[in-house]
């Protein structure tokens, strides 16, 4: 979608749909008013009211989204109000449409722009790769939006508005991986696709295969992918370089291209969103392509551990004793609790950057799901400042995170007899104890987990933004976190 600023009025340029955000209970343009007599629309959020103003007003035709009350908009009602009226376009088959707010918005104007550009991005979203027979109407996409701003605001829209797109693409780009299904989305697929951001985003990329891992002792990820006939990957990426005054900063993700729980079975309604066990990694692959497209002063390694999670006579075992690449050795009790095993050789990789911070995502544990459902990704954390500032991006990005605590009682539950680790420590605190087991592998370097497992993935649309499957949750939350880091310096 082509979205420009323009100075102008909207009421009085012409267009084939005008959209118009509204506060609630606030007295409207009196061209306005007088259409809405008797007034069933208030402007409460969510609230959206088609109007055929019949030439009162220069558009023919006018859509008033309604943003709740001022005081209490946020970025993320602009995201929703975003998405509601692309959705509206699309429905009415308009192809250019313009729109503005009426009255002024309480957030800085690249704010609430790039959270406008974010919502309309994102609520034009289907995943209709693999759908035949589609009617123009069904695959018609909204072109451009011209977005009225003030003079002495237009450059911080329009800046605000560029870095919305830039920023949901990489979230799009993250719903595609998610969505893909798993056959089509292999390990050496995900590596394939790290290698293209290299070539179109300058990215420097790695990818290690099979062989390269034995030899390397990435025993983890080897352990969980020998069940497959799909081999798998180690990928790092990097965006930009080390410098003095550049931190690094890893973004690990859990890449299980389908987890089908291994020997330890999954019953069939529980392995069948598993293609969407790569939540992590998609959601890696979309923040560093949006650090790339943001130009982010910062030095950026993405790693992402791949394996599909398979049974056959190859597949590790119960009882299995797994010696990850940092050396410690972890006691199989269950192979569906394989994430954890495969991120402790990522976790323990990245220490190699002396990054200033680890933040790890993955589609980690089903009891996250149970704690929080669709609304919070669970954090855990080693470091509160990080923590911290993760919060913050969570707010203000509109993915909000839960933390949960990590006592040294929850270290106790995942000990083994026979070995460093277990991975399982029991159905109580199973997000917790998760979590738990990463930190055996993060050394003293700040490290934050975010168990997405409730958050990445939606059976039926959970905002307005979303569309069925993935959700490319995530990005959003780390370009912030990426943002914020610059800004603090
Ligand atoms: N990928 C799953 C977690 C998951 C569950 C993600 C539901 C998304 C939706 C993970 O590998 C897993 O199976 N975890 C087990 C751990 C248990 C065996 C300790 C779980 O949560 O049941
Ligand atoms: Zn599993
Ligand atoms: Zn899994």
């Amino acid at each position: 979608m082509e979205i420009t600023v323009r100075t102008a009025e909207l009421l009085r340029e012409p267009s084939d749909l005008a959209m118009l955000a509204t506060f609630e209970d606030e007295t409207l343009p009196g061209e306005i008013a007088e259409l809405l007599e008797p007034s069933d629309y208030h402007g409460r959020a969510g609230q959206t009211l088609l109007l055929y103003p019949r030439n009162s007003i220069a558009p023919r035709r006018l859509l008033l989204v309604g943003l709740g009350k001022r005081d209490a908009v946020s970025a993320e009602s602009i995201r929703q109000a975003g998405a509601s009226a692309v959705q509206e376009a699309r429905r009415l088959q308009v192809a250019a449409v313009t729109a503005d707010v009426y009255g002024d918005l309480p957030l800085p104007p690249e704010q609430s722009a790039q959270a406008f550009a974010e919502g309309m991005e994102l609520g034009a979203y289907h995943y209709w790769h693999y759908r035949t027979g589609l009617t123009n109407e069904q695959t018609f996409t909204v072109q451009s939006a011209v977005v009225f701003a003030r003079s002495e605001n237009s450059e911080r829209v329009r800046a605000g508005l560029a870095a919305g797109q830039k920023i949901a693409q990489g979230v799009l780009l993250a719903r595609d991986l998610v969505n893909g299904p798993g056959y089509a989305m292999t390990p050496a697929k995900l590596g394939e696709v790290a290698l293209e951001l290299a070539d179109t985003h300058g990215l420097k990329v790695t990818v290690l295969d099979q062989a390269q891992l034995e030899e390397q002792g990435f025993g983890g990820i080897v352990a969980v992918g020998k069940g497959s006939a799909n081999e798998p990957r180690f990928i790092v990426m990097e965006y930009g370089e080390t410098a003095a005054d550049k931190p690094t900063i890893c973004l690990v993700g859990k890449g299980l291209t389908f987890d089908s729980g291994g020997l330890s079975l999954k019953p069939a309604d529980a392995m069948e969103t598993m293609k969407s066990d790569m939540g992590g990694a998609a959601a890696v692959f979309g923040a560093l392509q949006a650090a790339a497209e943001l130009g982010l002063p910062l030095h950026v390694v993405g790693l992402v551990s791949s394996a599909e999670n398979m049974p056959s006579s190859n597949a590790y075992r119960p009882g299995d004793i797994v010696k990850s690449l940092s050396g410690k050795t972890i006691e199989v009790l269950n192979t569906d609790a394989e994430g954890r095993i495969i991120l402790s050789d990522a976790l323990f990789y990245a220490q190699r950057y002396q990054p200033a911070a680890i933040v790890e995502l993955s589609t980690l544990t089903g009891a996250i799901i149970i704690a929080l459902g669709a609304y919070a990704t669970g954090m855990m954390g080693t470091d509160q400042a990080l923590a911290d500032r993760i919060s913050a991006a969570g707010e203000a990005s509109g993915e909000r995170v839960w933390q949960l605590p990590l006592w040294d009682e929850y270290t106790e539950m995942i000990k083994s007899e026979i070995a460093d680790l277990k991975n399982i420590g029991g159905r109580a605190a199973g997000s917790i104890t998760a979590g738990a087991f990463l930190v055996a592998f993060v050394g003293d370097f700040p490290f934050v987990h975010l168990d997405i497992a409730g958050t990445a993935w939606v059976d039926k649309p959970a905002k307005p933004y979303h569309s069925q499957g993935g959700t490319g949750v995530g990005v959003r939350l780390l370009v912030e976190y990426l943002q914020g880091y610059v800004d603090a310096r």
